[in-house]
This record gives structure tokens, sequence and C-alpha cells, in this order.
């Protein structure tokens, strides 16, 4: 009966290994004729031990549905010849391999996110609709859509090469024009069209600038409910971000007022705001207080330049759409004032910020351990301070007794005593640094 478990556990764990490949150097040659899905990880790395699971599950997953993506991880640091050349900075990175292209996932680490990703990207670039009910039914599954309708032309050839790259980000389609519903109407044939926000919008190569960069800026909804990680990928757009901060249980009906005034902006004001904003809400302030460091009452409007970490809010609390419009409209011209930003002393006080708040948040998950992390440095460098002063005070009226020792070998001792405790404390401050950076929201950022 042992044995029988033993062998089928054996087997079970066989088949495991067989989803997720562990590679080696070997890998580089041998990948070409597959479409890889890889890990890349460092043994030391505690988000790579959190994915590990996770992985595994994908590597099933794909198995167990016929996708021909193979599920491999490689340890970077084993292998960094490989994985530099595949261009990993840091750990965990996933990787999608295709031929010669490498696409980076940068999602949330989830089984399913990651199974999306692997599906859409290691399908076609772009995919063609055949039929209405086809349109219809993918028009229902996904709220933004881009769609080339044609046949083969120049544009056709940009759509394609546009979308084998952006596919990371969004699914690209093409069909022909009898697909369409009666409801839209096309001006010219081809055309690049994207369907969201309950409309649709023509791609116009001589207002709206490259194929490319007009897919990266229409790749989201107008208006989004917003998170510390959407926040980034809306950033990513190049756009600013334009938030109503908001508290659901809000008694004074404040918040909905806001979030309805934005999204009047968002849609009533498209042509003279698309171009620059993505819009949207957060519940709660303190993802934000903690961006820009500071307070913001809720509810609020805030203005965010994810890519320089400035901010801007309006000088008196937003009653009306007048002065919505007001306010961004002083955004774009430069007038309003900006505040944050990435500047040297905006980098002090995020180091300062982080360390603080660390400090806060490990005294109240723990305020015992707290007292030990933070006491027992301070206890050390207050005992070293006290036997400094000791020392010294020692000296002189030891000095004046005893005449046996010389000045220099007293100084000596004295020197060698309190490099010694300086190294100890060092030693201390350092392993405390290193939880803090740990910790730091950079980081949860980069996750
Ligand atoms: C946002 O930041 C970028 C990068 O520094 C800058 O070029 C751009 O002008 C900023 N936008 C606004 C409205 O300040």
């Amino acid at each position: 009966m042992a044995l029988l478990r033993a062998a089928f556990s054996s087997l079970l764990f066989s088949s495991a290994l067989a989803l997720v490949q562990d590679l080696d150097d070997t890998f580089k040659d041998s990948r070409m004729e597959d479409v890889w899905l890889v890990d890349f990880y460092a043994p030391w790395c505690g988000y790579c031990k959190k994915l590990e699971p996770i992985w595994q599950e994908v590597g099933a997953e794909l198995t167990r549905s016929g996708s021909p993506v193979r599920v491999g991880k490689m340890d970077g640091t084993a292998y960094s010849g490989v994985a530099s050349e595949f261009g990993v900075r840091g750990y965990p990175t996933i990787k999608l391999l295709k031929g010669e292209l490498a696409y980076n996932y940068k999602g949330p680490r989830t089984k399913d996110d990651i199974i999306e990703f692997a599906n859409r990207v290691a399908g076609p670039a772009v995919r063609s609709l055949p039929s209405r009910q086809m349109f219809e039914h993918v028009l229902k599954r996904h709220s933004v859509l881009f769609l080339y309708v044609g046949g083969e032309s120049p544009l056709k050839e940009k759509y394609t090469e546009v979308a084998s790259e952006l596919i990371v980000c969004t699914y690209f389609f093409s069909a022909s024009e009898d697909v369409l519903p009666e409801s839209v109407a096309l001006h010219e044939l081809p055309s690049v069209v994207v369907f969201k926000d309950g409309t649709y919008f023509t791609y116009d190569e001589y207002e709206d600038g490259s194929l490319s960069s007009w897919v990266n800026r229409e790749r989201f909804q107008s208006y989004l409910p917003i998170d510390g990680f959407t926040l980034y990928e809306l950033g990513e757009t190049g756009k600013l971000v334009a938030i109503a901060v908001t508290d659901e249980r809000d008694p004074t009906e404040r918040s909905s007022r806001l979030k309805g005034l934005i999204q009047r902006v968002a849609t009533e004001h498209r042509d003279q705001f698309n171009r620059d904003f993505q819009f949207g809400h957060m519940e709660g302030n303190d993802y934000i207080n903690s961006l820009i460091m500071g307070e913001v009452s809720v509810p609020s409007i805030i203005i965010l330049n994810t890519s320089n970490e400035q901010y801007f809010v309006p000088a008196e609390p937003v009653e009306d759409l007048e002065q919505l419009l007001r306010f961004f409209s002083s955004v774009l011209d430069g007038s309003a004032p900006a505040f944050g930003g990435d500047g040297f002393f905006q980098r002090i006080k995020r180091v300062a910020y982080d360390a603080r708040s660390t400090i806060m948040s490990v005294f109240r998950s723990s305020p015992l351990l707290g007292c030990f992390l933070f006491g027992l440095p301070l206890g050390v460098i207050s005992l070293m301070c006290y036997g400094i002063c000791m020392a010294e005070s020692d000296d002189d009226t030891e000095l004046m007794k005893r005449d046996g020792f010389t000045d220099e070998e007293e100084e000596e001792g004295e020197e060698e005593e309190q490099q010694r405790l300086t190294a100890g404390a060092e030693g201390e401050e350092d392993e405390d640094a290193e939880k803090i950076e740990q910790k730091s929201p950079t980081e949860k950022k980069v996750d």
C-alpha cells in the first residue's frame, strides 16, 4: 500500500515537472520551434517564491487546455548569461518568447491574468472576425476593441505591425465591412476603429499621429475605477490621470457628484481633453496620500503626472462642471501650480517618508517587535555615547592619578574601542535599512 502511494506520488511529481520545465543554458538554442512562457527567478527573491505555486498552476492549466505555449522557469542567477541576453533586469521576470520576439508580462501575478496574457500574445497578432455574430460576441467581451475594417492595404500592414508589438496590451481584430452593424457608419475604407465607452472612434492619420501612439492612447476606457496598479498602467499612455478621490459611504453624496462631474468631462468634453487625460475615481485616499506624501481630502479631485510624479489640485473645492473644466484647462496651459515631482529634495523626502511609514506600520502591527527592532539600535547607540563620555571623564581622572601610561597608549586603546562600537552600531543600522528597503512603496509599484 505504502509502495503504491510512493509510486503514485512520484508519478504526480514527475508529471508536475513536465508541466513546468526547469531550463538551463541549452534553452537558448532549442527554444525557437516553440512559444515559451518563462519565469526568470532568483532563489533568494521573496516575490519569486510567492509566484512558484501559481506558476505550477499556469503550467498545468496551459497543458490541460491544449495550449501550444510551453511553460518553463530559469534560475537567472545560475544562468546569468542567458538571462541578460533576454534583458532580464529584476526578479521575477515573466516573458513570452515567440521566435525573435520577446514580450514582457507586467500585469498582476495571478493565474488567470498570466494565462490570459499567454493565450493573447501566443495567438495571431490580428484575429479576424468572420461574421456579425462573432463581432457582436467579441464586442460584448471586450470593453475596448480595436478593429481594422477593409481588405488588404498598406494600412493593414501597418496595423499588423503595430498589433504584433502592442498585443502585450490589448487584442487586435480585423473584419470586412459587412460584418459591422448598420449603426456603424465609416467615412472611408480601409479604417481602423476602436469600440469603447459605448461608442466608436476612427483613427485619423492626420489628426492622431502614428497608429501606434494612437492605439497606446486609446487602449483604455476613458473613465475607469483606478487602483494603485491601474494608475501606472494608465500613466503609461503618457496621459495625465485625473482622479476623483471618493468615499463610497460618503453621506453627503459629494463623492458621487464629483464622480459624475469627472465622467461628464470624459464623455461630453472628449474632443478637448481625451488626448491629454485619462479619467477615473479611486476609493479612499490612502494610496494617493502615500504617493504624494501629503493628505488629500475626501472627496476631492487630483491630477497626477505619473512620468514625473507631479500633481495638481484645484485651488478651491470643485462644485460644478464649469469650475472643473477651468481646472483641467489651467493644468494644460501650465497656469495651475504643480506640486511634488521627482527632484532631489522630493527623493530625500521620499526616503524619510518611507522610513517613517515602515516604522509606523511595524509598530502598528506588532508594538513589541517594533520596540525590539528600533529600540535595540537606539539602546546600543546610547550605551555607546554613554561609554564614550565615561571613558573621557575616566581618562582625565586616571591620567592624573597614574603616570605609568603615556598619553598615546591611552588614546590608541580608546580609538580601537570606539571603532569596535561604531562598527557594531553600523551593522545594526544596515539591517534596518534593508528591512525598510524591502517594504518601500516603490517596490510595491513595481509589483
Ligand atoms: C508630465 O511629465 C512629463 C515628463 O516630465 C512632462 O514632459 C510633461 O510636460 C508633464 N505634463 C504636465 C501637464 O505637466
